[in-house]
């Protein structure tokens, strides 16, 4: 199954994709998270990234292009993966298109995450991760805490990150990049019959249980995913 999911800033697409992800058995790629790596490493594609994101504008569509287009092969991607953060722009959501084609793959749904503005400020203003590379669990001041205060619930790790660009400024570029750039996305996926927006208002549980209705039980194939979306379009 391949899907991605779709949303602004702070949406919840990272905390999403990676319980969609355990569930289903199958790989999130988020590229914020790999540009993130890149500038951690040092790397050119980090020192090209680093300046852009810290501003809150978007990577030049090349980079990241060729970053996702080089991670779906590796083999822990067979099963399928979940892009968050990815496409950003109509140029990369046609080079998606012609990647999945030359490998004889579908996408299965697109998923809209809906946030208002101001809530999209509070979630990021809220946010921390664990800094344990192999775990990076989100977390939020309020809406999700650790269960034990300073220690992750997942790693036992009790050293956390704040992200730079997690602040009401940077915010702003943001939001204004994914309604110039990104929010065309919906569109060019409803044409091809293949979104499905949901409430994303919702506490974390219940936005997970929207996604799991649309998707239907994690044994769900691919092929049943698009026949629900198709159903669901159909009947509007
Ligand atoms: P990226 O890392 O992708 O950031 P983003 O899209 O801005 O999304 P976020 O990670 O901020 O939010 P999210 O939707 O994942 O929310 P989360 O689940 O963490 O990109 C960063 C930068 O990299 C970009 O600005 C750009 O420069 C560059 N970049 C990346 N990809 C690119 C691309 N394809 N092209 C060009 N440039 C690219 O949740 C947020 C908080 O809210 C958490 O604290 C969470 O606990 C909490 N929360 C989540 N859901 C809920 C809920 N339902 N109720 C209450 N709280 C919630």
């Amino acid at each position: 199954m391949i899907l991605i999911l779709l949303g602004p800033p702070g949406a919840g697409k990272g905390t999403q994709a990676k319980e969609i992800a355990r569930k289903r058995r199958l790989v999130q790629l988020s590229t914020g998270d790999m540009l993130r790596a890149a500038i951690a490493a040092g790397s050119p594609v980090g020192l090209q990234a680093k300046a852009v994101m810290a501003t809150g504008g978007l990577v030049a569509d090349e980079i990241v292009i060729q970053i996702i287009a080089d991670r779906i092969e590796q083999p822990d991607c067979a099963n399928g993966f979940i892009l968050d953060g990815f496409p950003r722009t109509l140029a990369q959501a046609a080079a998606l298109d012609a990647m999945l084609r030359a490998r004889k793959l579908e996408l299965a749904a697109v998923v809209e995450m809906k946030v208002d503005d101001e809530v999209l400020i509070d979630r990021v203003a809220g946010r921390f991760t664990c800094a344990n590379k192999a775990c990076g669990e989100g977390y939020h001041d309020r809406h999700k805490p650790t269960a034990k205060p300073g220690v992750c619930d997942v790693c036992g790790g009790t050293a956390f990150t704040r992200r730079p660009d997690d602040n009401a400024e940077t915010m702003r570029t943001r939001l204004t990049a994914y309604y110039k750039e990104t929010s065309p996305l919906i569109g060019y996926y409803f044409a091809k019959g293949l979104l499905q927006s949901i409430d994303a208002m919702a506490g974390i549980e219940d936005v997970t249980r929207s996604i799991d209705k649309l998707l239907g039980k994690p044994a769900a194939k691919a092929t049943s995913v698009r026949t629900v979306t198709k159903r669901a379009q159909s009947a509007r």
